[in-house]
């Protein structure tokens, strides 16, 4: 899959690969209404890895509906549209409209965004993801992915709260709070203070976490987080992840989808291996 926020709207992405040849399509995060973002600058680089401060551009749900979705009902890819609010009420209300869209496949509820202020504030806490959940579960029958925040001591119990209350999926990581700071002006790299770390930098945190979720739930993790190359997709489906999602790389290489998806069938092939099924979460501890 592509990582939401990484690969457009479609529009962007269809000139560069054949759409049709990705697990899913997860679209940039969409709200109710249009948020201009964050001020710029607002990308910055860092050794292996990328701090973004976006902070939810997008021009909301109804220009979705209308400019970004019909682009789709020329592909079979499934189609993941990831969606954000501000409040309880507000997911609700996106989600209830996308529920009747029938190109739509499943929702990504983007309970992580560190790049806004309430961005992070329901996937900190388990009990509100649970009763964002648990509200969502009753408005909406599509397939819902829950994307979890690394920014709290506490993803196991958002994780299991997702779950109780009727996740289908899990998806993590999103990016991890970090800062850079020019030393001649002593302020922020960013317009921001802080940034959300994305890239390779992050890879080996991100799969302990895809590891220990993995562990402490039942329910499918898609797992991201500095994802390069078919060996990086593989070490995460061994630490349990059902599918994966290739988000920073793709800056690079837009491509880099594709890529990692050859890589990993050939590597497959090199260990003898036919089904996912045979390898995941077969991680040997000890
Ligand atoms: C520029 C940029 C924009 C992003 N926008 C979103 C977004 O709108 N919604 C979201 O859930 N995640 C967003 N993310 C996070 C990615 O989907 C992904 O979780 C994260 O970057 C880790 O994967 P990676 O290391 O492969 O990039 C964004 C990441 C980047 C770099």
């Amino acid at each position: 899959m592509v990582a939401s926020g990484t690969y457009g709207w479609g529009e962007e992405a269809e000139s560069l690969i054949d759409l049709d040849s990705l697990g899913a399509f997860v679209t940039k995060t969409v709200t109710l209404n249009p948020r201009q973002g964050n001020p710029s600058p607002r990308i910055w680089e860092t050794p292996s890895g990328l701090l973004n401060s976006i902070g939810l551009q997008n021009n909301g749900l109804n220009e979705f509906l209308k400019n970004s979705l019909p682009l789709f009902k020329k592909y079979r890819v499934p189609l993941v549209v990831s969606i954000a609010g501000e409040t309880i009420d507000e997911f609700l209300d996106l989600a209830m409209t996308l529920e009747s869209q029938s190109r739509v496949d499943a929702l990504e509820i983007n309970v992580s965004c560190p790049n806004v202020k309430e961005g992070m504030l329901f996937g900190t806490s388990p009990k509100l993801t649970g009763e964002l959940v648990r509200k969502l579960r009753k408005a909406c029958s599509k397939t819902m992915i829950v994307k979890l925040t690394p920014n709290t001591g506490e993803i196991k119990e958002v994780a299991r709260a997702a779950e109780e209350e009727g996740a289908d999926c899990l998806a993590l990581v999103n990016t991890f709070l970090g800062m850079a700071i020019d030393p001649r002006t002593r302020r922020s790299r960013l317009a921001t203070t802080f940034g959300g770390l994305s890239g390779p930098a992050i890879k080996p945190l991100a799969l302990r976490l895809v590891y220990e979720v993995s562990k402490a739930v039942k329910t499918p993790v898609i797992g991201m987080g500095g994802i390069i190359s078919g060996e990086d997709a593989l070490e995460f489906i061994i630490a349990g992840a059902y599918a994966i999602a290739v988000g920073s790389a793709s800056f690079r290489r837009p491509d880099a989808p594709i890529k990692v998806l050859e890589e990993l069938e050939s590597i497959l092939d090199e260990l003898g291996i036919e089904s996912l099924e045979e390898i995941r979460g077969t991680f040997k501890d000890g």
